[in-house]
């Protein structure tokens, strides 16, 4: 049922933008190009590299990154060859076009379109002008960097990211072919590099045929890869790229890969310890327990209780807690899961008294009476405060509320947050 709360709040998303028409003067920059329908295709096709932001006039998150991409656009312009920052006015009703085209499904979204138009990305940099310059002169460059010495690997590879290498006997033939497409194909997502003698990588052990090397900074920091189809090496990247147990704490290195566990349709296991006292007696029994369910379906995660106090509010269909739990306890309970002998958990934060902000709380215990037996349309949004697509849209939804105020059968609302039982 909540699945389908779910995709109703996709579609009803969309409606309403469609639906709000505020009209604010956007600010003129002086090297950002404005394009509009009438000039969009014309002038991409211009450009072998051209960066375009999809915004509205009204939106938070549009209005925080404009003097950002201005001032990027500014010394991107001085780079050889310049680089072309641009954008649209996709709540304009002439350019609803574009934004259906390029399928903008929120505010700001930045693409990177390449050959005059043929090739489009998304962009997946900072959203501050230092962090945009960076992230899109290398975007701009070639999709793989040849690694040359220890020095060029030193440069290129951290220790924090995740690194895709390509070693060849020569930089020919067909999977060299296949790793730039791959290469290219994936570059907003990865860092690559392309090597003649793997000794020079980091964790640098030669190999004797062309491989796939994908150091990371996790389990067991190279994972190698013989097989050069592209679809094939893509799924490779993919998986190696989950850590065995995805850690949550406070280090934001952290945090793209807390997104891809969310992301994954897999079953979710997450223990939640004390890391200050208790992360050593538990996380390599996890790990293990982990390792060997990994063909089961499930992933893991290890959080720590106090940074992710009450952060774990998801649409998940069901949810299975143990609290008070020991290491020696993880595998049989797992193991009852798996056997479905364990019972769901439901606990609701109180229905709160005061609930007068445009956006209402819903919770577990007023679910029912507030959304399926109002009577109303109710755009009910699922969030966790952590998750940065729901920070981007917490003040759409803000804007939506109150442009919906005076509207009886019309409620947006937004799930409250569920405490967890203490664990430790
Ligand atoms: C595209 O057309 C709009 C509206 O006519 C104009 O304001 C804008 O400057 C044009 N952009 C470019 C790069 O020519
Ligand atoms: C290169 O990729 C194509 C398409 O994925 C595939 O058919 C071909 O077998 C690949 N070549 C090698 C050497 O793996
Ligand atoms: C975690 O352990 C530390 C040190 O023992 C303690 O000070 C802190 O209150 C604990 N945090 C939680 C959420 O239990």
């Amino acid at each position: 049922m909540e699945t389908r709360v779910l995709s109703a709040i996709l579609v009803i998303y969309l409606a309403l933008i469609a639906l709000l028409n505020v009209s604010v003067v956007a600010e003129e920059g002086d090297k950002v190009l404005t394009l509009d329908h009438s000039n969009f295709s014309e002038v991409v096709s211009k450009h072998d590299f051209i960066v375009v932001e999809f915004y509205a006039p009204w939106c938070g998150h549009c209005k925080a990154l404009a003097p950002e991409y201005e001032k990027a656009a500014l010394v991107l312009s001085s780079h050889d060859p310049p680089i072309s920052l641009a954008k649209v006015d996709a709540n304009e009703e002439a350019n609803r076009g574009l934004a259906t085209e390029f399928q903008i499904q929120g505010f700001p979204t930045i693409k990177i379109i390449r050959n005059g138009g043929k090739n489009i990305q998304e962009y997946k940099g900072p959203r501050e002008a230092d962090g945009i310059v960076d992230y899109l002169k290398k975007q701009a460059g070639p999709a793989s960097a040849e690694i040359k010495s220890t020095e060029d690997a030193g440069s290129l590879i951290n220790e924090k990211n995740i690194f895709v290498v390509g070693v060849f006997p020569k930089f020919s033939g067909e999977e060299f072919e296949n790793f730039t497409a791959l290469a290219e194909k994936l570059r907003s997502d990865y860092n690559f590099g392309h090597t003649l003698d793997a000794e020079l990588l980091p964790r640098g052990e030669s190999v004797q045929k062309p491989t796939l090397r994908l150091l990371k900074p996790f389990d067991e920091l190279f994972i190698d890869f013989q097989d050069f189809q592209v679809a094939a090496m893509e799924k490779f990247i993919e998986e190696a790229s989950i850590p065995v147990v995805t850690i949550f704490d406070n280090d934001p290195s952290n945090h793209p890969y807390v997104n891809k566990f969310f992301d994954s349709p897999n079953a979710k296991a997450m223990l939640f310890v004390n890391f200050s006292k208790e992360l050593d007696s538990f996380q390599s029994t996890y790990k293990d327990v982990a390792k060997q369910s990994k063909a089961k379906g499930i992933s893991f995660l290890l959080g720590d209780l106090e940074a992710s106090e009450g952060a774990f509010q998801k649409p998940d269909g069901q949810k299975f807690l143990k609290a008070n739990i020991e290491p020696s306890q993880i595998a049989p309970w797992l193991k009852d899961y798996l056997d479905g002998l364990v019972k769901p958990f439901i606990r609701s934060e109180p229905v709160p008294e005061v609930n007068d902000e445009p956006v209402k709380v819903v919770v577990t215990d007023s679910l029912q009476d507030m959304v399926f037996n109002s009577g109303k349309n109710v755009l009910l949004e699922f969030y966790a405060p952590w998750c940065g697509h729901c920070k981007q849209l917490a003040p759409i939804l803000d804007e939506v509320a109150i442009s919906f105020a005076n509207d009886p059968d019309i409620i947006i609302a937004k799930t409250g947050k569920i405490q967890f039982p203490s664990v430790s």
